[in-house]
């Protein structure tokens, strides 16, 4: 399968926002990972709607938002509206995922789902033939360039042989301490899609980084 690097906005100088998400689309990125944080869920407080919609318009990659919040059902229509292409609940937080699954996908926003690092496989089994997206957590969620959990390849391997096996299509995600290091790690475990924050946004230059890291994701 194709794969993606996702550079995530969490770790950008948000005094310079707008010129640093060119500087990634020009240095190759594929998608545009918006961490959304609301304080409850996870400690930590990010951005929300406004700021999606004002990188929308200064970008054209597609926007893969990333639900770090509680009751995401009431704010996902404002993401939408946002311009969200993906849009990303944690199962830990959401009781009827199914619903919720559905209801971002009737809004034809493809639809994901995300598991902490301690969230088994299991609890998300019976909804991955309806997502479009599974976000596997390698770090505890709320805050950039923390240390990759290498536990998470394990699961990421069992996520991968689940599609291989059911022949779904769902894109694996990986999000958090990627890096030189782990990349081909999590890349050789399964993964699609590559979110890295503090891996770019700490670089000297954004541009080259990325592209540095867009070579080494297409292997
Ligand atoms: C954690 C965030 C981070 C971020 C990536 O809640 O979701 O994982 O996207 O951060 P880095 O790449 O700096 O670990
Ligand atoms: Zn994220």
């Amino acid at each position: 399968m194709k794969k993606y690097l996702a550079p995530s906005i969490l770790s950008a100088d948000f005094l310079q926002l707008g010129k640093q998400v060119q500087a990634t689309e020009a240095g190759g990125a594929d998608f545009i990972h918006c961490d959304i944080m609301d304080g409850q869920f996870v400690p930590n407080i990010t951005f929300g709607p406004l700021i999606v919609s004002a990188v929308k318009k200064i970008s054209s990659l597609p926007l893969d938002v990333h639900l770090m919040i509680k009751n995401p059902d009431a704010i996902i229509p404002a993401f939408a509206e946002a311009g969200s292409s993906f849009i990303t609940v944690h199962t830990e937080e959401v009781v009827h995922l199914h619903r919720t699954i559905q209801r971002i996908k009737q809004m034809n926003i493809y639809a994901g789902v995300a598991l902490n690092p301690a969230t088994s496989f299991s609890a998300v089994e019976e909804i991955l033939e309806s997502v479009n997206l599974v976000l596997v957590m390698s770090v505890n969620p709320g805050f950039g360039g923390q240390k990759f959990i290498t536990p998470v390849l394990k699961k990421i391997e069992r996520i991968a042989e689940f599609r291989e096996k059911q022949g779904l299509s769902y894109l694996i995600e990986v999000d958090g301490g990627i890096n030189k290091d782990t990349l081909d790690l999590a890349s050789n475990a399964g993964v699609d899609v590559f979110v890295m924050g503090s891996a770019v946004f700490d670089s000297e230059n954004v541009e080259e980084t990325t592209r540095m890291y867009k070579s080494m994701v297409n292997g």
